[in-house]
């Protein structure tokens, strides 16, 4: 079922100036309702109570949390160059400006998330974690397609209660999650978002979700996670490229609180697995401490959660005023687990730093051979893309295929695309897409790279529009997915 919201494609003339998206009230987001766009121009006028809570966050930011005394969680520096914010763009069509698209591309999506701040304000602490998530969606032309010609991107934020709330707003209303939340600051900051509970200003059980880390389809829906909250069930017009926000997803009623953004669908059973963590006990079942767990693993009989050394210290942040998040540095990294003898053994793949790694997804929880990996150069950037194969763990370095994108050129997160050729059946047939970004024009593509080749080949390029962030994870989305999805 198509997506029933209209759009209007915008040829390659009217690329510049943008315009902003149409406003969505933040009411028609709760418990899952489809939203109805309304417009306004400004935002609402602020009560007595609400005003003051603004002059409070202002107060703190200028006099006990200024940016200047923390550098790393400087706007100034966290967002700058490709880090900085872009505003939407609606539907647009690209040119192609290499090579052909591959088949198995046709009338499907390649669609990444990632922060982008609403209010990128330069006096307020800011992580990169903590801006709102936007989707940047490239749909490729259908065979059959008499409406597209060519490939069409969209760049949209996701509708969360947080977004909303603070575009009505006109001014942020939650504290940064990460960055916001560290010694007396953090704690005023706190106060202040209680007071604004107080106030009626913000409904605590909306959650203050950024959906800005990943993208998942599964039982025709398609939806954009951060573990931070749930979900938020997003569409792609499979016609236009448009894309919308259709609802906050909690499953029912049955989660009402926040889950892994790295959900793992089993290829052969078609099961979902996901879990998720808390603050307090029981933290995740026999994990025992409260760690970040980001991401985990699953095989055909296991769930596999690898320990991390990052973990949430609010005792810290309250009584020695340190930050919220911090790095333990005496945990152990368990890698490889002989389940017979016990034994663990942690062998290098490569000498580079590799990071970012993705295969092919129908071998998830299966025995895989083929992985590939960004070269990391301050993440998410990635200078180049790798691709290892792990038949030869125990070789020094089992690096098979790479490409490097020159000075200047960086890439976000690889993606594997299965060929439709019915090739030779090989995992590795197929192609791997990426964002990639030139820093000294600002200019981004979208790239096709044949995962067969040692070169990793690029076979199709897409000029984009517009600038695109570098941001978290992305995917691909069929035709046919496109197709059946349902509100
Ligand atoms: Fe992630």
């Amino acid at each position: 079922m198509a997506c029933p919201y209209p759009a209007t494609i915008i040829p390659h003339a009217s690329w510049l100036p943008r315009k902003k998206a149409s406003n969505i009230s933040p009411a028609a987001t709760a418990h899952g309702a489809v939203q109805q766009p309304v417009h306004h121009n400004s935002a609402t006028e602020a009560s007595l109570p609400v005003s003051i809570c603004n002059t409070l966050d202002k107060a703190i930011d200028r006099f006990i949390d200024p940016p200047e005394r923390r550098p790393l969680v400087d706007p100034q520096r966290v967002l700058s160059g490709n880090f900085e914010h872009v505003v939407e763009l609606p539907p647009t069509r690209c040119p192609l400006v290499l090579g052909s698209i591959p088949s198995c591309l046709a009338g499907g999506a390649y669609i990444r998330n990632g922060p982008n701040p609403q209010h990128q304000l330069q006096g307020r602490t800011h992580h990169l974690f903590d801006g709102d998530g936007m989707l940047h969606s490239l749909l490729f032309p259908a065979p059959s397609s008499t409406l597209l010609q060519e490939p069409v991107f969209c760049s949209r934020y996701v509708h969360t209660y947080k977004y909303l709330l603070e575009r009505e707003a006109g001014v942020p209303v939650f504290p940064n999650f990460v960055a916001g939340f560290q010694g007396v600051a953090g704690l005023a900051r706190m106060a202040v978002m209680f007071a604004r509970a107080l106030a009626g200003q913000i409904s605590m059980n909306m959650g203050f979700g950024l959906a800005n880390t990943s993208i998942l389809f599964f039982a025709k829906h398609l939806y954009a996670l951060c573990e931070s909250y749930l979900p938020y069930t997003m569409c792609i017009n499979p016609a236009t490229g448009e894309v919308t926000t259709l609802s906050r997803c909690d499953f029912d009623g049955r989660r009402m609180i926040g889950m892994t953004a790295h959900p793992k669908k089993d290829p052969v059973t078609g099961e979902l697995f996901a879990f998720r963590y808390s603050m307090f006990q029981p933290f995740l079942t026999y994990i025992c401490n409260h760690q970040l767990l980001h991401d985990f693993a699953i095989t055909e009989h296991y769930a596999i959660f690898p320990e991390s050394q990052l973990v949430m210290r609010p005792m810290n942040m309250a009584v020695r005023g340190g930050s919220l998040i911090g790095l333990d540095s005496a945990m152990v990294d368990m890698i490889h687990i002989n389940l017979r003898t016990g034994a663990v053994l942690r062998t290098a793949l490569s000498p580079e730093s590799l990071e970012f790694g993705v295969i092919h997804q129908d071998y998830v929880g299966r025995y895989n051979r083929y992985g590939y990996f960004g070269v990391s150069a301050q993440l998410p950037r990635f200078s180049g893309i790798r691709k290892l194969d792990f038949a030869m763990v125990g070789a020094d370095d089992c690096t098979v295929a790479r490409r490097d994108f020159g000075p200047g050129c960086f890439v976000g997160e690889p993606f594997f695309v299965p060929s439709n050729d019915n090739g030779d059946g090989n995992e590795d047939n197929g192609y791997v897409v990426c964002y990639t970004h030139k820093e000294d024009t600002g200019e981004s593509q979208f790239v096709v790279m044949d995962a067969r080749s040692p070169e990793l080949e690029i076979v199709a390029a897409v000029q984009l529009p517009a600038r695109v962030p570098y941001g978290f994870h992305g995917l691909f989305v069929t035709q046919a997915e496109l197709l059946s999805q349902q509100k």
